[in-house]
């Protein structure tokens, strides 16, 4: 999960890297009272989880409490690279910058370790930095087990180079940003810009931060950083049932036990799709991911279909199980049931679906989903079969 850049500063306050004073609003008016508990004068910043926010002019200087509201007018609702900005900080405004360096901390999966890095060529350009003059951003392993002591950030200084007269103090900060990164079960901690100030002060003045979301259950804390406005309202449903959920734009909705099998029924679907027209247009494609896992219950199945019928967009719904483990004859049942249960609940099934099974006790699933005899139910045996009927059924007439 990543953070907006005033919840990464907090953390980073909260474990004391160095940071300037900030305040959060979503109303240009708001900016003049901040500004003026800032003595006067801030930078206005937007607040988006993108880089490159400067040069997109989302972040500027105000000299007085009525250029911050002019600034936070211009901003508030601008359009960084397809985000919205819906909140700036306002900041207060550092002593004059002298030096703008880089550091950071993440997960190099590839050498499956952490990964120090670090720069006195910081700024807005860091990855212009890492592609022309790689050899300007020192890249450092740090052993999980033994981690950022004083001495280890004091090796990351020498070897990124850092000016003798702020190394002492870069190391501090670097010492309190891993243990930012390790209490807070961060996957990436960033400052850029590290700040070197007229009164020789080190600030981070930007920070990004993303957090483990394996990590959740230790930590109650990160759950107010969650952006329910920005989350998709299907997509929380399914979270919230535990079901590995993605809203996609089309309009077969689809379910699948496995992650592989659903990938390929995506592929199938938007292939037989192009022979349909649907409603936006264009060809028929897929509603969404939908992996319902190994042991496909009923309650399983039942929370999966509800969550796609109840998307507007759906049209069919396409149900693609290969049996391994879980027989094809206790998902056939877990279909059947799961259509009772939702009838129960008061939410009769009303879209087409089209059920497709193989694998494990195949002609038994298919016999009882025969029996069944729903009306909204159709079979179809192979893969491409389905997938192209339920493409037909969610085609525009
Ligand atoms: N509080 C501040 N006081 C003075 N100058 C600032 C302050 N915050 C940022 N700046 C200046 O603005 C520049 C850009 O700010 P920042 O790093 O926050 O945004 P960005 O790098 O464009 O955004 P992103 O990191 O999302 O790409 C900084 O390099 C710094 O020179
Ligand atoms: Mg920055």
């Amino acid at each position: 999960m990543d953070l907006f850049e005033y919840q990464a500063r907090d953390l980073f306050a909260k474990h004391g890297v160095p940071v300037l004073a900030g305040e959060v609003i979503d109303t240009p008016e708001a900016a003049r009272e901040a500004t003026e508990k800032l003595g006067g004068k801030s930078v206005v910043k937007a607040q988006v989880k993108v880089g490159g926010r400067g040069k997109a002019g989302g972040v500027k200087l105000a000299a007085t409490p009525d250029e911050a509201v002019a600034r936070a007018t211009d901003i508030l609702g601008m359009d960084i690279k397809g985000h919205t900005v819906h909140k700036v900080m306002i900041a207060e405004t550092a002593p004059e910058i002298l030096e703008e360096y880089y550091v950071s901390y993440l997960l190099d999966r590839t050498n499956r370790t952490f990964l120090a890095m670090a720069s006195v060529q910081g700024g807005m350009d860091i990855e212009e930095v890492a592609e022309k003059t790689p050899e300007a951003l020192a890249k450092v392993p740090v052993n999980a087990n033994e981690g950022v002591t004083i001495e280890k950030a004091r090796e990351i200084v020498a070897l990124a180079k850092f000016p003798a007269e702020v190394a002492e103090k870069v190391a501090e900060v670097l010492v309190t940003l891993w243990a930012t990164f390790i209490a807070e079960d961060a996957l990436l901690v960033e400052v850029n810009p590290l700040a070197k100030v007229a009164n020789g002060d080190i600030i981070a003045l930007d920070g990004k931060v993303s957090l483990d979301e394996n990590a959740e259950f230790r930590q109650p804390g990160h759950e107010e950083f969650v952006d329910h406005a920005a989350a998709n309202p299907l997509e929380a449903a399914a979270k919230a049932k535990n079901l590995n959920y993605v809203k996609l734009d089309g309009e077969v909705g689809i379910i699948g036990n496995g992650a592989g099998l659903v990938m390929s029924t995506l592929d199938v679907v938007a292939y037989a799709g192009e022979a349909y027209r649907s409603v936006n247009g264009g060809g028929v494609k897929p509603a969404n991911f939908l992996d319902i896992g190994g042991g496909a219950s009923a309650a399983v199945m039942a929370n999966g279909l509800e969550i796609i019928l109840g998307d507007p967009d759906v049209k069919s719904v396409f149900v693609n199980v290969f049996g391994g483990i879980t027989a094809c004859d206790e998902v056939a049942n877990g279909i059947v049931q799961a259509l009772q249960l939702l009838e129960d609940k008061g939410e009769a099934v009303t879209k087409p679906l089209v059920v497709r099974l193989d694998g494990n006790n195949a002609e038994l699933g298919r016999k009882i989903l025969s029996d069944a005899n729903h009306p909204l139910v159709q079979r179809v045996d192979t893969m491409d079969g389905a997938a192209d009927k339920a493409a037909e059924l969610a085609a525009a007439k």
